[in-house]
């Protein structure tokens, strides 16, 4: 008789879901879903607001990423006043979004995944979060903390800590840098250097490539933006999708013309849709984004520290890492790479200027926004009346870019460790920690969840509940 686990809801995650592990007769496992369970209709709500609200809007999607939903929704703004924003706001912009890298890769590093991987996937879940590793490891964590706290207070500082929703603009942004925030931020950067470096040492000495495949290997697509000749690029930059190989499919893809290339497909059995690269269909058009596509895409980062390191993860991985494991190194490597940004940003004398906004009325009727954000590609795609008020609004999220890979991750690794109905709590953490390596955002679509207890539910054919696990 077949019979489903279920994980719900999967902790250490931004927001709701659940995961389904269907077992065939013998047990073993047939496959398995990433679920999310709950729908907000973000694109609805924006209809018939103005443009000019959208980016203090579209900042309220999620709670964890509004600097993210602000930078694509102004930049989709730009597109409809059809303006070229001052170069002040762009360099301002782009210190945004690097402090938003910063921050975000540091909070899913070093306070969701971590514990996993430091204090042992069979830990003691009691344990095994940022407290038991600030008890385990006190000096990683605590530099961990402060990295996140330094990218935190960048953000802060350019946009106000209650008025960040407001802070980009259609046409740029609505506040210059002060010197002393400047200096504030150049002053930081040292610490925060050596403390990703040290943990960039310390995860290549802990992880080989043996103990990297711990969540699963599987070939796929890459998507992320580039620069010309294929540098590493969060703000601007063409799309470019590469195979498993690093050999290139899509190459300096114009982003307002993404729906030319990429289609949302929705299944009954949940409600984030699935992206895909159209001319292969739905599901092998699967593509992966976030760090570990956005490395796999690029050539090089451009700047020296990374590039020595993105060297040294090429030589122990690939060209190309089908690796689910290795989203937390390309994750440490951006972090790297962001930081080296920002110090070329602060270095550029022009980011002082008090020009930051181009002023315009509505020169186009739609305008698409995409970059980068901390979990992969972020589009904002809005189509506007002569009054720029929002006739259609349509988001595509990282994390849905990302939807065919986390399924296709917690099958694999479900079938890795799950035989003969045999089930333990160390085993159901690491395919969690399969969905936890994507580092989904799914408050992006979905209403955001407290921290809950996990329940493992144990399923036979009829929906009858066979066994039932939980842990607080
Ligand atoms: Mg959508
Ligand atoms: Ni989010």
């Amino acid at each position: 008789m077949e019979k489903q686990i279920h994980i719900e809801p999967v902790t250490r995650i931004e927001g709701h879901a659940k995961i389904t592990v269907f077992l065939d007769d013998a047990g073993d496992v047939r496959d398995a879903q990433f679920h999310v369970t709950e729908l907000r209709g973000f694109e609805k709500f924006c209809e018939g607001r103005t443009l000019w609200e959208m980016p203090g809007l579209t900042a309220r999607i999620c709670g964890i990423c509004p600097v993210s939903h602000i930078l694509a929704s102004a930049k989709a703004c730009d597109a409809i006043l059809s303006v070229r924003i001052p170069e002040t706001a762009v360099l301002l912009r782009r210190l945004m979004n690097a402090g938003q890298m910063v921050q975000s890769h540091a909070l899913s590093f070093y306070y969701l995944s971590a514990p996993d991987f430091l204090l042992g996937w069979d830990a003691d879940p009691a344990i095994r979060n940022v407290v038991g590793l600030v008890e385990k490891n006190p000096d990683l964590a605590r530099k961990g903390i402060r990295l996140r706290a330094y990218g935190q207070e960048i953000i802060n500082r350019l946009g106000g800590k209650r008025i960040h929703p407001g802070w980009a603009v259609p046409g740029g942004v609505n506040q210059a840098l002060s010197p002393e925030d400047r200096q504030w931020m150049l002053d930081g950067l040292p610490e925060a250097m050596d403390t990703i470096q040290e943990t960039l040492d310390l995860f290549k000495r802990a992880f080989d490539c043996d103990a990297r495949g711990v969540l699963g290997e599987f070939t796929s697509m890459y998507m992320g933006l580039v620069a010309p000749g294929g540098t590493w690029e969060h703000y601007e930059g063409l799309i470019r999708i590469v195979d498993q190989s690093g050999d290139i499919v899509v190459e300096g893809h114009d982003p307002a013309r993404y729906d030319e290339i990429i289609v949302e497909a929705s299944q009954p059995w949940t409600y984030l849709k699935f992206p895909h690269y159209e001319p292969m269909g739905f599901p092998d058009g699967m593509y992966r984004v976030g760090p570990l596509g956005r490395v796999n895409v690029c050539e090089s980062f451009g700047t020296p520290r990374a590039d020595a390191e993105l060297e040294a993860f090429r030589a122990l991985a690939s060209r190309c890492s089908g690796k689910v494991f290795d989203y937390h190194h390309t994750r440490l490597l951006e972090i790297l790479a962001s930081l080296e940004r920002i110090e070329r940003l602060l270095g550029d004398e022009r980011i002082l200027s008090p020009r930051v906004r181009a002023e315009a009325g509505v020169n186009a009727t739609r305008g698409v926004g995409i970059h980068e954000a901390p979990r992969g590609t972020l589009i904002h795609d809005y189509t506007v009346d002569d009054d720029g008020i929002i006739e259609k609004a349509n988001f595509i999220v990282s994390t849905g870019h990302n939807n065919l890979g986390m399924n296709r991750a917690v099958s694999e690794i479900a079938k890795m460790y799950i035989h003969k109905g045999e089930v333990t709590e160390g085993m159901l953490n690491r395919i969690e920690g399969g969905i936890r390596a994507y580092d989904p955002c799914l408050s992006c679509s979905v209403h955001a969840a407290g921290q809950m207890p996990i329940d493992v539910r144990i399923v036979d054919g009829d929906g009858q509940l066979v066994e039932r696990l939980t842990r607080e």
